[in-house]
């Protein structure tokens, strides 16, 4: 597989990042946050957003895959839990990418059995196509079409997490 045409470069995904801060610091104005990122894709994601974030942020991780190659499994093994408490906090999910919502809608269930105060997901790439679970998600950076995407953050087989702009993934 080789990278294709880029769809985002990095000044693209920067102004994205910042309209996104940009709403979030709106909707919650001094309330401390809690970032939930998910790993390993969001983790450049997470890292941005945060430094546009004006209110007290706590920042934590959970590692979770769905994907073999480039095809959902539908099956999402958790690789570790919150080190942070989630009851009565603002919780907010920030993900790379929404694509069956598999992932979401669990990832989703299993904080709100933590009773947070308030619970929104910030995904910075919808792939709306192929979606067979419905999920409430309150920031889009990005639509993106029914193509396997790479760079910023996600990967095919864990490569190319590391490029500086979003690209389709293609066949040599
Ligand atoms: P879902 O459970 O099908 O919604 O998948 C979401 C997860 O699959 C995301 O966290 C991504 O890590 C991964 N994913 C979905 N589409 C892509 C893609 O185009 N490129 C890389 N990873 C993807
Ligand atoms: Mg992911």
């Amino acid at each position: 597989m080789i990278i294709g045409n880029v769809l985002f470069d990095s000044h693209e995904i920067q102004k994205t990042v910042r309209t996104l801060a940009f709403k979030i610091n709106e909707d919650y104005k001094e309330r401390e946050l809690l970032i939930i990122g998910l790993l390993k894709g969001s983790f450049i994601f997470v890292a941005d957003i945060v430094r546009y974030l004006k209110m007290p942020v706590l920042v934590d991780f959970i590692t979770l895959s769905s994907y073999i190659e480039t095809a959902s499994s539908g099956e999402i093994s958790i690789h570790c839990n919150l080190k942070e408490s989630v009851r009565g906090r603002d919780v907010l999910i920030v993900e790379d990418i929404l694509d069956s919502g598999f992932t979401l809608d669990i990832v989703r269930e299993k904080i709100l059995d933590k009773s947070p105060g308030s619970l929104k997901i910030c995904v910075l790439m919808d792939k709306p196509v192929k979606r067979k679970r419905a999920v409430p998600v309150d920031y889009v950076g990005f639509t993106v079409p029914d193509v396997f995407v790479v760079g910023y953050g996600t990967d095919y087989n864990e490569k190319f997490r590391n490029l500086p702009y979003i690209a389709e993934l293609r066949a040599e």
